[in-house]
C-alpha cells in the first residue's frame, strides 16, 4: 500500500527502527525493493535520483507509484537529491509527495531560504520535505561533490535549520559519503546525538551503503530513522548481469533479468533486517 515518507518514519521512530529507502532506475529495481520489503513483511521507500528522473521521467515515476500501491506492505516513493524547484513542482504534479529539497550546495543562509521556499510549496500540495545541512563527499550518478567542499552538520544550526525552514526530515553529514568509502568507514557519533538533541524530526543517513551492522545499531540509536542506500544495489544489479554475461551460451533476456531482480531482492532484504524494519 502506498503511503508517505513522515508516516513510515513516525512508524520506525515508535518502533525504535529505520526504514531503508533504496535508489531505483527501472522496473527491475522497483520489484526488486518492493518484492523485498513483501518478503521481509518490511515498509520501505522506493528513491528515485533527480537525474533519473529527468531522464526516463513519468513513466519511472508511475512504475514505483504503481508498485507502491499494489505492495502488500507500506511504500513511500521519495524523489532524492533535486536541487531545482521547477523540478519538484513538476514531480509535485505528477504525484510524488515525498521530496530531498537539497540545497547542500549553498551557504548556510541560502539553504535555509531554498529549503523554506520547498517546503511551503511542497506542503501546499500534501507533500513532505527531507533536507540538507552540511555536505557529503563523494561522487553519485553524476552528482559530483568534491571533497574540499564537504563538510560536516553544524549542531549548533541544526535547530534553527529546521524550524526555519519546515523541514519533515533532515539529512545529516556525520562522516557518512555517497559511495564506496575509501576506508573504514567512521561516523562523528558525538556530532549525531548533538543534532539529535536539538532537532525533533527524525534524521537521515546518506551514504548506508557499506556500514557494518555496529554502525547502523548506534545510528538508529542516536534517532537516525532513514537510511539512503543506492551503490550497494546497483552493485548487485550490474554483477548479476556481468555473471548471466559471462556465461558460454547468452541466456534468455527474461532470465537475466529475473536473476538481476533476485540478486537485488536478496541484498535489500538483508537492509531491511539490519535495519530492524522487518518482521519476518
Ligand atoms: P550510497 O550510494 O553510498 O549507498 O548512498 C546512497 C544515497 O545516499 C542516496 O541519496
Amino acid at each position: 500500500m502506498i503511503t508517505n515518507t513522515v508516516a513510515l518514519l513516525g512508524m520506525a521512530e515508535r518502533g525504535g527502527f529505520a526504514i531503508g529507502a533504496f535508489n531505483v532506475y527501472n522496473l527491475e529495481g522497483t520489484l526488486a525493493v518492493v518484492g523485498a520489503a513483501e518478503e521481509a513483511a518490511s515498509p520501505a521507500i522506493l528513491q528515485i535520483m533527480a537525474e533519473s528522473i529527468s531522464r526516463e521521467g513519468r513513466p519511472l515515476a508511475s512504475t514505483c507509484l504503481e508498485a507502491a500501491s499494489s505492495a502488500s506492505v507500506p511504500i513511500a516513493v521519495h524523489l532524492d537529491h533535486s536541487s531545482s524547484r521547477d523540478e519538484i513542482e513538476r514531480w509535485l504534479e505528477s504525484g510524488l509527495k515525498s521530496v530531498m529539497a537539497d540545497g547542500s550546495h549553498l551557504e548556510f543562509e541560502a539553504n535555509m531560504e531554498f529549503t523554506r521556499d520547498i517546503a511551503e510549496m511542497v506542503h501546499y500540495n500534501d507533500g513532505v520535505v527531507e533536507a540538507e545541512l552540511g555536505r557529503l563527499t563523494g561522487a553519485e550518478d553524476g552528482l559530483t561533490v568534491p571533497e574540499y567542499e564537504a563538510k560536516l552538520t553544524d549542531p549548533t544550526q541544526a535547530g534553527d535549520f529546521v524550524a526555519h525552514t519546515g523541514a519533515d526530515a533532515l539529512a545529516v553529514c556525520i562522516g557518512n559519503v555517497h559511495g564506496r568509502y575509501r576506508s573504514e568507514p567512521r561516523l562523528d557519533f558525538e556530532r549525531l546525538e548533538a543534532i539529535r538533541d536539538v532537532v525533533s524530526a527524525p534524521l537521515v543517513l546518506h551514504g548506508a551503503s557499506g556500514l557494518d551492522e555496529d554502525l547502523v545499531r548506534r545510528s538508529i540509536e542516536l534517532g537516525v530513522r532513514k537510511f539512503n542506500v543506492n551503490t550497494e544495489v546497483r552493485a548487485a544489479y550490474i554483477d548479476s548481469l556481468a555473471e548471466s554475461f559471462s556465461a558460454t551460451e547468452s541466456p534468455e533476456l527474461v532470465v537475466v533479468m529475473e536473476r538481476a531482480v533476485d540478486a537485488m531482492q536478496s541484498l535489500v532484504a538483508a537492509k531491511m533486517r539490519l535495519f530492524g524494519s522487518a518482521s519476518d
